[in-house]
């Protein structure tokens, strides 16, 4: 059972701090963790070239090449990024945004985009500094269109409003707890 963890903070912050402690929680269970840091990879912007609707391939070559090969061989999927004006940040957006080609695989050449029929989960991690009932909407949105093109079941997410410094996080009564839990949860269910 393969848990890929995907940051998409620029900072080592909050967001890094919550996935950390998922991915912690899901190997005390035996699941195996692999993370990248999408801010450090060189991930280049989707040009619309429309190659990919030949055969659902990307044909830039950057690490997205790597990231396509860790989601076709991921069981759960964990996408953490912080709110940046009210959605995902640009590095994280940049990585959902050269997904199209997985895309084409579902709903153009009607294949399962990621191969192999697994039941594959994910899960979204965020924070925002500001407060607000809506806050996640926009972010939300964007990772369940993301995840329903990767066939990949929105199974929970861990959202934190109120949360603006770096380490914040770790002052949350019970944030840091939640995500480890959810770590475990998502490893006893697959095992
Ligand atoms: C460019 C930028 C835009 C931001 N936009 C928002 C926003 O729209 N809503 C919000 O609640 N917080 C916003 N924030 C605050 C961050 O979400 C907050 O500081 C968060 O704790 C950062 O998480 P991290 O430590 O994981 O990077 C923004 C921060 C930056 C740098």
């Amino acid at each position: 059972m393969k848990i890929l963890g995907l940051l998409g903070s620029p900072r080592q912050g909050n967001t890094a701090l919550l996935l950390s402690r998922l991915l912690e929680g899901a190997s005390s269970c035996g699941a195996n963790t692999i993370s990248y840091d999408l801010t450090r990879l060189d991930i280049k912007p989707c040009t619309h070239c429309d190659a990919c609707l030949e055969n659902g391939q990307c044909n830039i070559d950057d690490d997205m090449q790597v990231l396509y090969r860790e989601l076709e061989s991921a069981d759960v999927v964990v996408l953490a990024s912080p709110l940046h004006f009210m959605s995902v940040t640009a590095q994280t957006k940049g990585f959902i945004d050269r997904c199209q080609s997985i895309w084409v695989r579902k709903y153009i050449l009607g294949r399962e985009p990621l191969g192999s029929g697994r039941q594959r989960k994910g899960i979204f991690i965020s924070v925002g500094g500001r407060e607000g009932k809506r806050l996640f909407d926009s972010a939300r949105v964007t990772v369940k269109a993301l995840f329903a093109s990767l066939d990949v079941d929105y199974t929970g997410e861990l959202l934190f409003a109120g949360i603006d410094e770096a380490g914040d996080i770790t002052n949350h009564p019970s944030a840091l707890d939640e995500a480890f839990q959810t770590g475990v949860c998502l490893a006893e269910s697959q095992s």
